[in-house]
């Protein structure tokens, strides 16, 4: 004990990466419990730049046992490519372990993707067309393929005599898009099965092995409680089963609610946003191009380089995401991106076009498409925060805008991110050791 959940505050991107990094000293186990390939996660430490899509950043630290949960949505080409990728790098896969529950992302899944975004015309979604999506809604409508029947060729094979002729029929007939071979999918997927054979595991029994021995355990989320599929802004959000929200890990890693002590809530110091859907404070002028490209490492999407919509902090959004996440520990990233405005905006709430105002995040994204943000305006500080390693060093204007942060959306702030490396940080309080609840 305990397990404590690491999630994204906002529309992802919001530096989970780089926190699960720096904070897995402390825990024995690092487990993936939702998302696919779809989630990019940037870690720099003394090792290099590294860029995750399904391996949990715990990877770095070799005595580690990283998971990839029953709740991940598997690509095996992209999970063994980089696991080669890390390997080719000096970095220890040793004690990586895939459940052989997750879902496998199977060649129709990205076609299907994009042949619907292409459906939907103006409505798309903007996904990252990497199937995740699809290889979900299979798993709900129980005509997915996991992890433990791939790296079994009888078993494979017969979900595949049933699966294929389904899906080449959906791809031709609905989408008109060329059937798949099936001697190509059943032999290119075997290899990727026996490739994946040695990582599959029964992981649910190690993580509860790791916490009967007392140990901590880490549960990286991926994505963020705006593109939630239950508390998101839907439907522009993503279709992860269990979802992206803190109430997602205990079922994508196999264990009980109880088990769970803390939860830590990531938040960028502004917003931003990739994909298509409101943003109430998004910034289309010249200074959400500076939000943009400000600091060392500018808002262009790990996954897809496409660059994020940006945008002020949005404070009504944000202490949604607490509320409905159970957020304990707050971090709150990227602080560096804002040292060089004179002033700052805080989005307190939203004016609807009836004259309504809303300090809640109402349910449709119409409505949320077409609110106002209601500013409140603070100083900027205008002195760098990146060299700055405990509460004190950081400059007045930047400790006020933190506290204010912190009133807004009702949870301590208890690590300030000033920089992407791994100790561009300022600890204010342990997030690994339990609170007393208050
Ligand atoms: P994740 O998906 O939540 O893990 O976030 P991403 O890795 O997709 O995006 C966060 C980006 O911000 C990455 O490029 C990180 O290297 C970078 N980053 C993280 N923390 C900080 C910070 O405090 N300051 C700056 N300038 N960059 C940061
Ligand atoms: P990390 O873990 C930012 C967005 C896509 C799109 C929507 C649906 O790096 O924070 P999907 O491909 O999931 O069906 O796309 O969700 N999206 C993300 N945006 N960060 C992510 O992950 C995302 N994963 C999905 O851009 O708007
Ligand atoms: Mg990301």
């Amino acid at each position: 004990m305990p397990a404590v959940v690491v999630i994204g505050g906002q529309w992802g991107d919001e530096g989970k990466g780089r926190v699960v990094d720096l904070i897995a000293q402390g825990a024995s186990v690092v487990a993936r419990y939702s998302a696919g390939n779809n989630a990019g996660h940037t870690v720099i430490n003394d090792l290099g730049e590294f860029k995750l899509n399904v391996v949990p950043a715990g990877i770095f630290y070799p005595e580690k046992t990283c998971i990839i949960g029953n709740g991940v949505a598997l690509d095996p080409g992209v999970v063994l490519n980089e696991i080669d990728q890390l390997v080719s790098r000096g970095i220890s896969v040793e004690h990586l372990f895939i459940s052989d529950r997750c879902h496998v992302i199977m060649p129709w899944h990205p076609l299907i993707d994009i042949a619907d975004e292409k459906m939907r015309g103006a409505a798309a979604i903007g996904t990252t067309g990497r199937g995740v999506g699809p290889c979900f809604t299979d798993k709900v409508a129980r005509m997915g393929i996991r992890t433990g029947d791939l790296i079994d060729p009888d078993a494979f094979r017969k979900r595949l005599d049933f699966l294929l002729p389904y899906k080449n029929k959906v791809l031709q007939q609905l989408y008109g898009v060329p059937p798949l071979d099936d001697a190509d999918v059943y032999q290119r997927y075997c290899a990727f099965g026996q490739r994946l054979k040695p990582f599959v595991r029964d992981t649910a029994q190690i993580v509860h092995e790791a916490l009967d021995r007392g140990e901590t355990v880490l549960l990286e989320g991926a994505q963020g409680c705006l593109l939630d599929l239950d508390a998101g802004t839907y439907e522009y959000v993503t279709s992860s089963v269990p979802s992206s929200s803190a109430g997602g890990a205990g079922i994508g890693i196999g264990i009980g609610p109880t088990v769970i002590q803390q939860v830590v809530g990531i938040y960028k110091a502004y917003m931003t946003r990739v994909g298509n859907g409101p943003m109430p404070s998004e910034l289309l002028d010249e200074t959400g191009q500076i939000l943009r490209i400000e600091g060392p490492r500018p808002e262009i999407g790990t996954t897809t380089g496409r660059p994020r919509r940006t945008g002020w902090f949005d404070a009504v959004a944000s202490r949604y995401s607490a509320m409905v996440n159970g957020v304990t520990s707050g971090v709150l990233t990227r602080l560096d991106v804002l040292d060089n405005f004179p002033s700052i905006k805080i989005c307190v709430a939203y004016e609807t076009p009836d004259g309504r105002t809303l300090t809640t995040l109402p349910a449709s994204s119409v409505l949320l498409g077409e609110v106002t943000p209601v500013y409140e305006e603070v100083p900027g500080w205008l002195a760098p925060t990146n060299t700055a390693r405990s509460w004190d060093q950081l400059p007045k204007g930047a400790r006020e805008y933190i506290r204010r942060i912190e009133k807004l959306i009702g949870i301590p702030i208890d690590i300030v991110s000033v920089g992407p490396e791994r100790d561009q940080a300022i600890i204010v309080h342990d997030v690994l050791k339990v609170k007393p609840r208050t």
